[in-house]
């Protein structure tokens, strides 16, 4: 039932081009514009809601992260993003109009869960996204918009992540098409390039064996750190945490923008850092300010692993190992930049002889708090 790969995780990072397309599937009208009736509020509703939080726990947390960018550069409507364990035990403030959106996989998750109670006892709107039909988070939510993913095996989560973010990226833009916050044909036209994911992650799976041999190349090291902006930046922390689960190596996602706040005193001759270069058009100043960083930490002799838009020339002589992914809008760059992060935590856990599928003290599924 592994189709012929190794790993489960394998599978599933194979699978991202298709869960993708799934996730989309029915959801896009023959206007381009999205049919999302699964929000099940109402369009007066919908431009009630002045606030959105997003509850969710480990690489849920990290789509949730990437969520905020997009609800608040398309809808523009406050967004926080919390982690489960964390929004529970705190006193949120939350009212009718605040929709709370938790992102599970599993829909079991029980830190996610009580959130999902503690925000119904508030009465606030409840949105899940999950992957699996049926669960528990789903069941007890207002509304649900189920990831179409399929089923993920595999410990470390890889396509249901990619799908979430499509989810995220769905509600953004219904907010925006309902509320009026961009033009029909602005909308229609992200969506069309949603729609073109598929095949950007198409070609990232076609070139990894050189991500691959790098990976293999560092199965000895102690520690890798990561470093990203903007979107860039969740998926910083998403690449560590990979690495942590499947390697077990001391792994770190930052900022970049927080380097010389403490970071930077870590940076050792020969330490990997991968740093996750933002589009020099979509993201002209933090690109610049990125590049800068990798010429800062390069000095201090880390290692330099560089996932950049192909064509970014910038990057090129600072980069110790330079990783190409398509370039793709600003927002929707997770998208294509995760899978490598991806592929290298896998084939340096394969690397270091580890169980990538069932890594030690893991669970795919965390039903206590
Ligand atoms: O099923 P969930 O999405 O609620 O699970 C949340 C986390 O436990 C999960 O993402 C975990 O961090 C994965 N092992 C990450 O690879």
């Amino acid at each position: 039932e592994k189709g012929g790969y190794d790993h489960f995780m394998l599978k599933e990072i194979a699978e991202q081009p298709r869960a993708v397309a799934d996730t989309l599937l029915g959801r896009v009208g023959a206007d381009g514009l999205l049919t999302l009736d699964e929000m099940r509020l109402s369009d007066q509703e919908l431009r009630d809601i002045n606030k959105i939080i997003v509850v969710a726990c480990g690489t849920s947390y990290h789509a949730g992260l990437i969520a905020k960018y997009a609800i608040e550069h398309w809808a523009g409507i406050p967004c926080e993003v919390e982690l489960a364990s964390e929004f529970r035990y705190r006193d949120p403030i939350l009212t009718r109009d605040t929709l709370v959106v938790v992102i599970s996989q599993s829909g079991e998750t029980m830190d996610t869960l009580m959130a999902v109670r503690h925000a119904r006892e508030q009465r606030s709107r409840v949105l899940a996204i999950c992957n699996v039909n049926g669960s528990t988070i789903p069941r007890e939510s207002d509304a649900v918009l189920y990831t179409h993913a399929g089923p993920e095996v595999a410990v470390a989560s890889t396509k249901a992540f990619l799908t979430q973010l499509v989810a995220c990226y769905l509600v953004a833009l219904y907010f925006a098409q309902v509320r009026g916050t961009k033009f029909g044909d602005e909308i229609s036209q992200i969506i069309a390039e949603l729609a073109e994911t598929p095949s950007r992650i198409e070609e990232v799976l076609e070139t990894m064996e050189p991500v691959r041999e790098l990976a293999r190349s560092l199965a000895d090291e102690r520690c890798v750190l990561f470093l990203g902006r903007h979107v860039g930046f969740p998926v910083a922390l998403e690449g560590a945490l990979k690495l942590k689960e499947l390697a077990y190596m001391h792994a770190e996602g930052f900022a970049a923008g927080e380097l010389k706040h403490g970071p930077i005193a870590l940076i050792d001759e020969g330490l990997p850092v991968v740093v996750v270069v933002p589009s020099p058009l979509g993201q002209r100043v933090t690109h610049e300010k990125i590049v800068s960083n990798i010429q800062e930490i390069r000095a201090r002799g880390a290692k330099t692993i560089v996932i950049a838009e192909e064509g970014d020339s910038t990057v090129e002589p600072y980069a110790d190992a330079l990783i190409r992914v398509p370039a793709v809008p600003t927002l929707l760059q997770p998208l294509v930049a995760t899978v490598p992060l991806q592929v290298f935590a896998c084939e340096l856990a394969t690397a270091k002889g580890h169980d990538v599928d069932q890594p030690r003290n893991l669970a795919k599924s965390v039903t206590v708090e």
